[in-house]
């Protein structure tokens, strides 16, 4: 089927969440690494298990309480200020270098082009236009609207529904492995980016193409 859509994640595929280390090193010199792996970890971690327990919250405050678990965890002592900087620093991670150019490249292809994010609306919405990306996107698609985190079918439904195309003409882009197989498993066609040459998830599935830079989509559609 050709596809009419493109749909892609946002945080660890068009925005680099570790982006935050320079400003946690400004905090906490030597430490900006660990805690960014750890406040990235949770916050995932942390959607998973409030998806499993019915217990939504928004992407903004798990994001926020995982920051509290990782300063804790790690010793490093966090008032309202530095907490309220870090957050303000996901309302501009910085873009991957290879993702502007490909962006207009595959917008130019004639496709729709979507995010579908675990992202909150305001955290995303204010990151992509602080990123002047806006133009780019016909729409900006957040798991809030079903209450629940990614990779439950019921997110990817919101493509399907917003967009209006069929699952199976919508291509959907993630280096989250996880989330790329959630999306194959749920019925789209995938492509993980692959940036880190990690091996691909143990759960069942393959994505249809692994890529290494979001440059090289373009060539494959
Ligand atoms: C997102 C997550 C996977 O942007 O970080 O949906």
């Amino acid at each position: 089927m050709t596809l009419e859509a493109l749909v892609f994640d946002a945080y660890g595929t068009l925005f680099d969440v570790h982006a935050v280390i320079a400003r946690c090193e400004t905090f906490w010199p030597g430490r900006g690494a660990a805690l960014s792996q750890l406040w990235r970890a949770r916050q995932l971690e942390y959607s998973w298990q409030r998806s499993l327990m019915d217990r939504y919250a928004p992407f903004s405050a798990v994001t926020r309480d995982a920051l509290d678990y990782a300063c804790e965890a790690l010793g490093l002592p966090l008032d309202e200020t530095r907490a309220r900087v870090l957050m303000d620093e996901y309302l501009n991670l910085a873009a991957y270098p290879d993702v502007p150019a490909a962006l207009e490249r595959l917008q130019r292809s004639g496709k729709k082009l979507a995010i579908l994010t675990n992202g909150s609306p305001d955290m995303i919405e204010p990151l992509v236009k602080n990123r002047g990306m806006e133009k780019l996107f016909d729409a900006v698609l957040s798991v809030d609207a079903a209450w629940i985190y990614k990779p439950a079918p019921r997110v990817y439904t919101l493509a399907v529904d917003r967009l209006g195309v069929a699952a199976g003409a919508i291509g959907f882009v993630s280096a989250n492995c996880w989330d790329a197989l959630g999306a194959k498993s749920f019925g789209f066609r995938v492509f993980w980016i692959n940036r880190a040459g990690a091996p691909v998830d143990r759960l069942g599935f393959q994505p249809d193409g692994i890529l290494r830079t979001l440059g090289d989509l373009p060539g494959m559609l």
